[in-house]
């Protein structure tokens, strides 16, 4: 890595993102060494790093973000820690807020007391664009005032203004990244990408939440990935990164391309009550990020094909995932939902 860090703490790598980075970062020999650090919640899979494991750069700790005694530990050999970790999905944060509350608020602490203690040379909290609140109109600047209206939204904006608070107070050399909907390989079948994928190859319903006529800003993971490796290395430390997607989507439009790539009709959407404090739009400018370099490379059009056959080519990935806890969320997610539920006209 050209800023000189060479061995590097990733949080929450057995999840979706953080999976890609680890992936990224040993395939472009990045790093000398990288530490992964997952609790292996329902939503992190030790699969998603099989391929990495035989790499002597390599080293996986299951454990948990708000252990200090570990965190101790692991941050004592690392040069500095990109933090992935986090409960992740809205919805469950409607149903059970304590997890989010725990991991991406005080999780986040320990991480940030162990880089302090430690004298990190760099901290990287991986944000959303959802602590924005939904944007009506425009993009949200990193300078807009953080208006999160789900409790993960919430717990995410926490955890930025302590990750900024410890760099006005303490001076460490921290950088935020505030990213918007992601897709692409390795994604929980519970977001709506490989929900509705997933579901359509299955033949079954794909829950629309309200209208549909919501709007997220799609970007490709690795794009991601990559606009975290440029943030990491040249960012301003005390700064925060958005960044942005290739395009605006309505849910709507969005199943219909889906819908088209796996040949499935449109009669398999139900439109379903809607989530409670739903953000209509969110949208990023993402300038800030572009002046260090980066630029997103894969259109949505190309991403949404390659997701698609992904999923449809690593059935073993996905099919164990729709099981046990995951039937059991579906349900109490949507049962009630699709038996109310009507078709698109
Ligand atoms: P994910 O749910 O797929 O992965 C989260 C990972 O964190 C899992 O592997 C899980 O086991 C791990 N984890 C959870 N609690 C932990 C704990 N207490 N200690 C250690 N590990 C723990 O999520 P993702 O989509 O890969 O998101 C990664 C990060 O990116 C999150 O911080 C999320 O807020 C942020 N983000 C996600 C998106 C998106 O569209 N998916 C967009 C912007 C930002
Ligand atoms: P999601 O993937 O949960 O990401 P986020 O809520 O963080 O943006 O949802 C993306 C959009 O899809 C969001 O507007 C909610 C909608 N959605 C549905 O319509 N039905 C679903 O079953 C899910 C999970 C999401």
């Amino acid at each position: 890595m050209s800023s000189g860090l060479r061995h590097l703490l990733v949080t929450g790598g057995a999840g979706f993102i953080g999976s890609t980075y680890a992936r990224q970062l040993l395939e472009g020999n990045l790093v000398e060494r990288l530490t992964v650090l997952d609790k292996l919640t329902y939503a992190g899979n030790p699969r998603n790093l099989d391929d990495l494991r035989p790499d002597p750069r390599f080293t996986f700790v299951q454990g948990d973000i708000a252990d200090a005694g570990l965190v101790d530990r692991l941050a004592a050999e690392v040069d500095a820690i990109v933090n992935f970790a986090a409960e992740s999905h809205v919805d469950r944060s409607i149903e059970a807020p304590e997890a989010f509350i725990t991991t991406d608020v005080f999780g986040t602490y320990v991480l940030l007391e162990a880089a302090r203690r430690h004298g990190h040379r760099r901290y990287l909290q991986v944000s959303t664009d959802e602590v924005y609140g939904q944007v009506d109109r425009g993009s949200s600047v990193e300078t807009d005032p953080l208006v999160p209206r789900s409790p993960y939204a919430a717990s995410k904006a926490a955890a930025d203004l302590l990750v900024l608070a410890y760099h006005v107070t303490h001076g460490l050399p921290v950088v935020v990244t505030r990213a918007s909907n992601t897709y692409g390989p390795y994604q929980y079948p519970e977001k709506v990408i490989p929900l509705f994928v997933t579901n359509a190859i299955d033949g079954t319903p794909l829950p629309l939440y309200g209208d549909g006529l919501q709007e997220r800003d799609w970007l490709w993971v690795g794009d991601h990935c990559a606009a975290i490796s440029a943030v990491l290395e040249r960012g301003e430390p005390g700064s925060v990164y958005n960044i942005g997607g290739t395009s605006h989507l309505t849910n709507l439009e969005l199943t219909r391309r889906l819908l088209a790539f796996l040949d499935q009709p449109l009669s398999l959407v139900r439109h379903v009550p809607d989530r409670p404090g739903h953000d209509r739009r969110y949208s990023v400018d993402d300038s800030r990020l572009r002046a260090l370099g980066w630029r997103p490379t894969v259109e949505i059009g190309d991403g949404l094909a390659r997701t698609v056959d992904w999923y449809r080519g690593h059935e073993d990935w996905w099919r164990p995932l729709k099981s046990g806890e995951y039937l059991d969320y579906y349900r109490r997610q949507y049962a009630d939902r699709l038996s109310v539920g009507r078709a698109v006209e």
